[in-house]
């Protein structure tokens, strides 16, 4: 592939996606982190498309530089593996934001993802160190050079979170083409075997509900989230694979999709556990009952602040629509009581919930 080439309406998307997470993120973390934070493009490309649209690091520079809340200091990091698009990212920064803000630096690397985050976190281990809060974003063409083993070190800072791209095309040919060794890095075991017996639609889900277990079960990320982008031909273009500790890392990314295609241009689907559910159909009435019923089963004969029923519903299919999911409960008899707010069916912060048994 060239240097640089055309963006496609879903990368579109996909940039739209980050860009809405980031402004979220970056202010969210002022407030958190006395430290600072990092921003990886471990698989940066050339930093513009043939058009002279701007690359994901290109973006995230610019969700900072003009973000209108304050910005906590940001060491942004981008590498290329690729000598030609390393200078035309170089270039691209050096000739759109020349003069960065004192609070924001940047690098960029022409080497390997993991082989600058390796030296960077060994130099910190050995100076006794740890790294700041991190956003890392996965963004490769295939499934080389992302060890999971690397993906535990980046999620181990607090408020780390790391976000992933998997291209469909290459997820179900890639047991064929890809080097064992290489499969093994990427999941951190040998289990991924059981799917060279399997084919299709049950190779790809389970690939990646393995995939999501293992960043659970193996790296400190509490929740994981993998969304499948489907186009109008109903054929599936990649999925985001967004692994966070904390539920309200999981309510940002579903809101930044939600925004970022309303008009439901692509379709999302949750693929956890092999059930593939639209995610973003807010004003389906279907998905407001399904909402509903997670929400009484989950908490039923229970007395709960709002807060901890929105910590719930946060890394599932739903969007965090308080006055869908609980008015209903409410006028059916499921909600019994509410204490502590002023006006019938709200629930502002601090009330507490009362669900029938
Ligand atoms: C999908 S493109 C990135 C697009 C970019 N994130 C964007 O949204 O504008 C993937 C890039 O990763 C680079 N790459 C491939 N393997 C790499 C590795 N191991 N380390 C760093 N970069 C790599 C490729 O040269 C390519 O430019």
């Amino acid at each position: 592939m060239d240097a640089v080439w055309d963006l496609k309406p879903h990368t579109r998307a996909k940039h739209e996606i980050l860009r809405r997470y980031l402004a979220a993120w970056f202010p969210i973390l002022k407030t958190i982190s006395r430290t600072g934070l990092n921003y990886i493009d471990g698989f940066a490309g050339p930093g513009v498309y043939s058009r002279g649209e701007e690359g994901s690091p290109l973006i995230a520079l610019r969700t900072a530089v003009e973000h209108v809340l304050p910005m906590p200091d940001i060491d942004f990091l981008f590498i290329e593996k690729n000598t030609a698009r390393a200078e035309s990212l170089r270039r691209a920064i050096a000739e759109r934001f020349p003069d960065l803000p004192d609070n924001f630096s940047y690098e960029v690397f022409n080497d390997e993802f993991s082989d600058v985050c390796c030296t960077i976190l060994d130099e910190l281990d050995s100076n006794d160190k740890v790294l700041a809060p991190t956003f890392t974003f996965v963004d490769p063409f295939g499934y080389a050079g992302f060890p999971l083993n690397l993906l535990r070190r980046l999620l181990t800072p607090p408020s780390s979170e790391v976000l992933v791209t998997f291209m469909a095309s290459r997820l179900r040919r890639f047991l064929d083409e890809s080097h064992e060794e290489c499969i093994d890095e990427l999941f951190d075991s040998q289990d991924w075997r059981v799917a060279q017996g399997l084919t299709g639609d049950d190779r790809t889900q389970f690939l990646l509900s393995l995939y999501q277990k293992k960043l659970i079960d193996s790296t400190p990320a509490e929740f994981v989230l993998a969304f499948e982008m489907v186009g109008r031909d109903g054929n599936t273009i990649y999925w985001l694979i967004f692994a966070t500790k904390h539920p309200k890392g999981c309510q940002v990314m579903k809101e930044a999709m939600w925004k970022a295609d309303p008009t439901g241009t692509y379709r999302y689907f949750d693929s956890a556990a092999g059930v593939r559910r639209f995610v973003l159909d807010e004003d389906d009435p279907e998905w407001a009952r399904q909402a509903q019923a997670e929400v009484y089963n989950h908490f039923r004969g229970k007395r709960v602040p709002v807060e901890e029923i929105e910590d719930h519903v946060a890394p599932t299919t739903f969007l965090w629509r308080k006055r869908k999911i609980l008015v209903p409960l409410e006028d059916t008899g499921k909600i019994l009581e509410v204490h502590g707010r002023d006006r019938r069916r709200t629930y502002p912060d601090g009330c507490l919930v009362t669900f029938a048994p």
